[in-house]
């Protein structure tokens, strides 16, 4: 009896172990998304960073003047779930929109994975990331992306009405932090979000303000966690809208 029980763990001790296989999952997962990243060996007239997504360099040009000018490790974790679930997410030929695209990774990996992207950001952004872009799409992709102007909560309904813009995913890297426009962020998944549609929303954790989010995101949409990556403070989330018919501002069906 006393031999028996000695063999069967406590809680405590499963807690412990569980704990233990989480981190080396965490650590193996970090260290396989990080090292698709690497330095050009000589550094030529423009600087650039290189990344290897579905086997294919991507050469991506940063500028550190404005947010949307680097690249976040959130865009890597996405690239990662995209191009190694493609059995569960085909994008091939699919209506992909990604929101604050900024240096245009998570576009150009998408494009490479054969979807149809339309990339947003804001104004300033959007030079770099069409340059970005093109530079890496050139004769390796299907569709080409078009680039334009998203600005969060702003003209929707002119620019993206419901009843002709359908899309199959909604990407979206590094979104939500400190900054005056997380309803608006809000609204606008809201608003390009339909009954078939899938957000796949890869989420810095910084500070609680911002994490809250979260929780208000929940109580329109239904999350699931697809990647918990403590030790990059990164998860990605997969969502899809909770009431099965959208609304127009006037609170009507559309
Ligand atoms: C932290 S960066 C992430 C960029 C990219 N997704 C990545 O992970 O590398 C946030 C992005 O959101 C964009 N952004 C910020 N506020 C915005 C707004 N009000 N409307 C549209 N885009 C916005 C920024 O321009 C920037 O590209």
């Amino acid at each position: 009896m006393d031999t028996e029980q000695s063999n069967i763990p406590s809680q405590d001790t499963e807690t412990k172990q569980d704990g233990r296989e989480d981190a080396a999952v965490d650590a193996e997962l970090a260290k396989d998304i990080m090292s698709r990243c690497f330095h050009p060996s000589r550094l030529g007239p423009e600087p650039w960073e290189g990344y290897i997504f579905s086997d294919l360099e991507i050469r991506i040009k940063e500028s550190t003047d404005i947010y949307g000018a680097v690249l976040w490790p959130s865009a890597m974790v996405l690239c990662h779930f995209l191009e190694t679930n493609q059995d569960k997410y085909n994008l091939a030929d699919k209506n992909v929109i990604e929101l604050g695209a900024g240096t245009g990774l998570v576009t150009i990996v998408s494009s490479l994975l054969g979807a149809k992207v339309t990339s947003t950001d804001l104004p300033d952004v959007l030079g770099n990331l069409r340059y970005n872009v093109m530079r890496n799409i050139k004769d390796r992709c299907k569709y080409i992306p078009q680039i334009t102007e998203l600005t969060w909560g702003q003209e929707l309904d002119q620019r993206f009405p419901r009843a002709t813009h359908h899309f199959d995913y909604i990407l979206a890297a590094d979104v939500v932090y400190a900054h005056p426009y997380l309803e608006e962020l809000m609204d606008t998944f809201d608003h390009l979000c339909q009954e078939h549609t899938q957000i796949l929303w890869a989420m810095r954790f910084r500070l609680d303000k911002e994490n809250g989010f979260v929780g208000r995101f929940q109580q329109r949409f239904h999350l699931e966690e697809l990647y918990d990556l403590p030790s990059l403070s990164i998860k990605l989330y997969r969502a899809q809208r909770k009431d099965r018919t959208t609304k127009d501002h006037r609170g009507t069906d559309v």
